[in-house]
């Protein structure tokens, strides 16, 4: 995935360095950088889901860290976004079980009832379908993550109805 060029506006609001500190401080005052990841899940989470290459910025200097250092982690790992996604991500297990199960035919449903590609944002930025390796959670395949929670043995039926309660807000994305 390419790195965005697109400005965010970056707010570093007074609650969320007190929760980067609190991180902070479960390490010793000398590795702060292992901070890192719970700092930009925290980071991501308050800035619309994806991290900029000037939130990626401040991260490192917020964890007196290389810009590179930020850099290595936000493209290494899927759950980092590097650009404006959609609001409500269906990430399909694409893995083994859930394809045998038939997460292929799934997603083509998905895709199709929202008009778009996979890794393409609706138009409203609302919804995105994208595959993902195994999230560990064969045995209720085929499935997918939608925010923090897991979506499991799903159908089109399903699928129907994630979408309508998407619209509706009646969806939790993350679990505090
Ligand atoms: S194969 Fe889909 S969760 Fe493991």
């Amino acid at each position: 995935m390419e790195r965005a060029h697109i400005n965010q506006q970056i707010n570093i609001t007074e609650p969320l360095m007190a929760r980067i500190n609190e991180l902070i401080s479960h390490y010793p005052a000398d590795k702060r950088k292992s901070a890192l990841l719970p700092v930009l899940h925290e980071v991501q989470d308050a800035h619309d889901n994806w991290l900029s290459i000037d939130l990626q910025n401040k991260v490192a200097e917020i964890l007196e860290i290389q810009p590179i250092e930020v850099y290595e982690v936000v493209t290494f790992y899927t759950m980092y976004n590097q650009r404006p996604i959609g609001k409500y991500m269906f990430e399909f297990c694409q893995t083994s079980a859930c394809c045998l199960n038939g997460v292929e035919n799934l997603m083509d449903y998905t895709c199709n009832k929202l008009g778009v590609k996979v890794g393409e944002p609706t138009s409203d930025g609302l919804f995105e379908v994208r595959g993902v390796e195994c999230l560990g959670a064969c045995g209720y395949a085929p499935m997918m993550q939608l925010g923090d929670f897991y979506q499991e043995h799903l159908t089109e039926v399903k699928i129907d109805q994630l979408i309508a309660d998407c619209k509706e807000g009646k969806v939790t994305l993350h679990d505090k």
